[in-house]
């Protein structure tokens, strides 16, 4: 089938107003939008002005009263606890009514913030959706994160309430969520007035009288109440959800994503970018707690109508590298969506891919990769093992769904390995030199993105517009900075090849090294440290800090190491995955005092590097290579 990618881009870009209006006619509005796009609200502008809409309407209840009642809406397949349960339209609409309802008899009403920090069981994707039918804002924070992230969150946000489970299922433990809740709680200076906690069968925690409510009775009361809770209309500008992300510092920044926009969008790529139909199972395995997760196992498979799958486990390990097919078939999956890593890891434990045989994968279609760099020798294993179009695309949290795509919907382009593909509509992506100008075809510089940006992609941080000006905005005016270094090619596809902040990619995990750097500084021996991303052939990037000690300390590096470790542990969480630290003499900087941290990045990876003009003392760096390689660490 030939394309219509280019005439489909083509027609955006001749009228973009135009190209949304007809995509909204996809999304059931309660009343129309007075402007397409209001160049004069906002920081840039903001989409569908004036309409009136609910995102939980759109994305269950017109699908019950349309005739998808009876339909699956949400498979749960869990690899750790082996089971699985699944919940039609028809009673996925009852479970969020009732949550809804107990949210609304503690006060939560429109504009109110909810933090849900849940494993992945449906109840997070009921809480998400019960907080969207009364037009409170939820904010979802992921598992993996400590204590003092979470508290971080909650002071930024101030939710009214918060909405956890008793535990969380890893592969060698349980997360228990109480103490960390009770931890984050102690922290912030704007704690939620009452805690709902749904309790897992694995770990039964305490409650706390006054405070906590246990979901499964506050629920079922509710439904005994049968009380019919309508959904709440909001403005298509008002957000849906704030979705905290590593920023250059350790305070993250609160991604804000509005109401119509976001559906509008949602709805487009389902079809057009992923080439899925309603009816279909689709599964993006990923966490609640990422953007991936808030888009493509929640909002998008939904408001298409489509059935959603929510995994809980690993690729490789519950309990082998088959489990991803095992899901498939057992559920009849069209198109998967994950990490490169995720298929490194199976590749590593099943190089000949013969779990892959095992399992009848006729209804497979397509395979998504996105959230960091797909090599291309994955991309080729997937490819050949599977035998279906294997298909990278770039995103971020900021934007909620892809830049660029290969848009199998509109029909494949040829594949290009080592690039996610060609820009979507919505977007006009430029490459500019540090100087703000456009830089040939072929040449190495920074993506950017030009204003406005599409429906659904950030309005702007969480009660931060000049933030998100400075973050975003204000290094190339009329654009928006990706912070992604890349090449546009002639043909007009893009290469990202890396990021111009601190922040790295760990398992498809966003992280700021500015963020963990903070935390090793907090340590009472350490006087200077850095830390950087360094290759790592299954997670794409590791962290690798380094610390300079006080003067005078005599204590054994080896148990100060252990220490920084586990204080980022602590205080990030074991997201973070850093394991090594390395205890060196002085840092390399330049004259005036900026770490060389890149340089120090192409020596632990045996890049090339030239030595910098501006370093202070050239001796340093050789030193840290010693260092390395006494520890086995350079590549
Ligand atoms: N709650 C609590 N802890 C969590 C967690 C959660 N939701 N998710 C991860 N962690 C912990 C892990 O248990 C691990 O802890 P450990 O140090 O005690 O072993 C640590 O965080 C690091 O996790 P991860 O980076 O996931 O590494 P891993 O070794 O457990 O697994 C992969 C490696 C490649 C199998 C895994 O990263 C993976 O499945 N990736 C798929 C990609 C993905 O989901 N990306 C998300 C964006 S699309
Ligand atoms: P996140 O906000 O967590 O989705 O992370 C976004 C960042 O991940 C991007 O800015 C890129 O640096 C990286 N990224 C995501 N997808 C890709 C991809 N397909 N190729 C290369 N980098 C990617």
């Amino acid at each position: 089938m030939t394309s219509r990618y280019r005439q489909v881009y083509a027609g955006w870009k001749q009228d973009p107003e135009a190209f949304w209006a007809e995509a909204a006619h996809a999304i059931d509005w309660f009343s129309p939008p007075q402007k397409v796009f209001d160049p004069d609200q906002g920081v840039y502008g903001r989409w569908f002005a004036g309409a009136t809409c609910n995102t939980c309407y759109n994305a269950v209840d017109r699908h019950v009263e349309n005739g998808r009642g009876d339909q699956t809406a949400l498979i749960h397949d869990s690899a750790i606890t082996g089971t699985q349960q699944s919940l039609t339209y028809a009673e996925l609409q009852r479970e969020v009514m009732a949550l809804a309802a107990v949210l609304a008899r503690h006060g939560v009403t429109k504009g109110d913030r909810v933090i849900v920090y849940m494993p992945m069981i449906p109840e997070a994707a009921v809480a998400m959706l019960a907080c969207a039918r009364l037009g409170a804002i939820h904010s979802v924070v992921f598992g993996g994160f400590a204590a003092r992230e979470l508290a971080t969150r909650i002071d930024d946000a101030q939710p009214k309430l918060l909405i956890t489970a008793s535990c969380g299922l890893e592969p060698n433990r349980l997360v228990a969520y109480k103490p960390l809740l009770d931890e984050a709680i102690g922290l912030s200076a704007h704690p939620p007035q009452h805690c709902i906690v749904f309790q897992r069968e694995q770990l039964v925690c305490d409650l706390i009288a006054g405070r906590d409510i246990d979901y499964a009775e506050a629920v079922a009361k509710e439904k005994e109440a049968g009380l019919e809770l309508a959904c709440v209309p909001v403005a298509a500008t008002d957000p849906l959800y704030v979705l905290y992300t590593s920023g250059t510092t350790g305070q993250p920044k609160g991604v804000v994503r509005d109401n119509g926009g976001h559906m509008v969008m949602l709805k487009w790529t389902m079809e057009n970018e992923f080439g899925v139909k309603p009816g279909e199972v689709f599964w993006a395995a990923s966490d609640v707690g990422w953007v991936v997760g808030h888009s493509y196992i929640v909002y998008a498979p939904l408001l298409h109508g489509c059935t959603t799958v929510m995994f809980e486990g690993k690729p490789v390990g519950t309990p082998d590298a088959g489990t991803y097919w095992r899901v498939i078939s057992d559920h009849g999956v069209v198109a998967l969506f994950t990490a490169p890593t995720a298929f490194r890891a199976i590749k590593g434990q099943d190089p000949q891919g013969e779990f892959i045989g095992k399992y009848d994968l006729s209804t497979f279609r397509t395979l998504f990769l996105a959230g960091e760099r797909a090599d291309p020798e994955t991309i080729k294993w997937a490819e050949q093992r599977l035998g279906v179009p294997v298909i990278d695309h770039w995103w971020q949290t900021e934007t909620g769904a892809p830049i660029t795509q290969n848009p199998v919907g509109l029909g494949m382009l040829p594949v290009k390995y080592g690039s996610p593909g060609v820009p979507m509509p919505g977007y006009d992506i430029r490459v500019l030199n540090d100087e703000g100008h456009e830089v040939p075809a072929g040449t190495l510089g920074n993506v950017v993105l030009k204003l406005p940006l599409p429906p659904g992609c950030l309005p702007t941080l969480w009660d931060a517009d000049e933030r998100f000006r400075k973050s975003y905005l204000d290094a190339f005016p009329g654009f928006y900075n990706t912070a992604d270094a890349g090449i546009l090619d002639e043909d007009g596809y893009l290469f990202v090849m890396a990021r111009t902040d601190d922040i790295i990619n760990v398992a498809g995990h966003r992280l700021s090294t500015g963020a963990m750097e903070e935390v090793l500084a907090e340590h009472p021996d350490v006087a200077e440290c850095a830390v950087i991303g360094i290759s790592d052939t299954l997670k794409g990037q590791s962290p690798l800090g380094f610390v300079v000690l006080n003067a005078g300390v005599a204590r054994d590096t080896s148990i100060i190491e252990q220490e920084v470790v586990t204080l980022v542990r602590e205080r990030i969480g074991p997201v973070a995955a850093f394991r090594t630290v390395l205890t060196i003499k002085r840092l390399p900087k330049t004259r005036s005092g900026k770490v060389l941290r890149a340089t120090m990045q192409k020596i632990a990876d045996r890049q090339e590097w030239k030595m910098p003009a501006t370093i202070d003392d050239p001796a340093v760096l050789d030193e840290i290579d010693a260092v390395l390689k006494a520890r086995g660490i350079s590549r």
